[in-house]
């Protein structure tokens, strides 16, 4: 019987250290753009981590410290079976949350390219410019920025073009100023446009920035340190597939020009630094973000 009582504790204790890290996995996997929770909720998760590490103490201390009876040992193994299905369940329900949110991120995406001619498949190389351009930048930035909630946020970056009439969107001549004026209020619709999602709240300065110079001529004349990176990094990406991407307007420039005014760019409208890093990108890397169906 001895055994038995020892053995379900021993049992217990592995699989609530397996439920603690389990749990750790967990909580760190929530710091992105589609699963973050507020300060509260992330105290509340973090304190049910150290009762979990409190509650592992007692299997030690009972196992060691005391003789345990057959009641208790089934007490402290059952304890940890019911951690873990609890566990895996709040696994399974972010995971569904996850993909709901994917699958409303592409059903906006579609939506935009449906609607302008010019945009077809530019979200889509904007998003895989940027999370080929994050693998390229120093750990310092990285750091900064959550891969997850970036790629969201340049897939997005122009969602508030929704609420810019067609005929501007589509025009093939120049756009007078008066469009010009509605043309430049699709980072702040964009912010509007999200804003139901809460959890995207950490991202809204990203986009709504995306147009930011750094010489402080942008859209809304922030400048510099002031923008923030996640924005800057997205600006360099949007402008490579401005140019490199057909338009009704204009035919597509090679990479050797892109890379040229982007250079020609680099101080006044984009980041300098993140100029640098971006042009040393292989060509052939860069080439392979274009979307299939808009390959020239
Ligand atoms: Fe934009």
């Amino acid at each position: 019987m001895n055994i038995l009582i020892h053995l379900e504790i021993v049992v217990g204790a592995i699989l609530m250290i397996t439920n603690i890290i389990r749990y750790s996995n967990f909580i760190h996997s929530t710091q992105d753009v589609i699963s973050s929770v507020s300060k509260k909720d992330m105290f509340w998760r973090r304190l049910a981590k150290i009762l979990l590490i409190f509650f592992l103490m007692g299997y030690i201390f009972v196992g060691v410290c005391s003789k345990p009876d057959l009641m208790i040992a089934m007490i402290l193994f059952w304890g940890s079976v019911f951690v873990a299905i609890v566990i895996t369940l709040m696994s399974k329900l972010l995971e569904t949350a996850k993909e709901r949110s994917i699958d409303i991120a592409e059903v906006l995406v579609g939506v935009i390219d449906a609607r302008d001619s010019n945009l077809d498949g530019h979200s889509r190389h904007v998003q895989n410019l940027t999370m080929l351009f994050y693998n390229y930048l120093p750990s310092s930035m990285k750091k900064k920025i959550n891969p997850i909630s970036l790629e969201y946020a340049s897939l997005l970056h122009d969602v508030g073009k929704l609420g810019v009439p067609e005929s501007i969107l589509n025009k093939p001549e120049k756009l007078s100023d008066e469009e010009w004026k509605v043309m430049k209020t699709h980072p702040k619709v964009g912010v509007k446009i999200l804003e139901p999602i809460l959890t995207f709240d950490g991202i809204s300065d990203w986009i709504l920035y995306h147009h930011e110079r750094i010489d402080g001529n942008g859209y809304y004349k922030i400048k510099g340190n002031d923008i923030p990176l996640a924005s800057k990094i997205i600006a360099v990406c949007d402008t490579y597939s401005a140019i490199t991407m057909r338009r009704s307007y204009k035919n597509p420039k090679t990479h050797e020009e892109a890379i040229n005014i982007l250079k020609s760019v680099a101080g006044s409208q984009l980041d300098e630094k993140l100029v640098a890093i971006f042009v040393n990108i292989p060509e052939k890397e860069l080439m392979s973000c274009m979307p299939e169906k808009v390959k020239y």
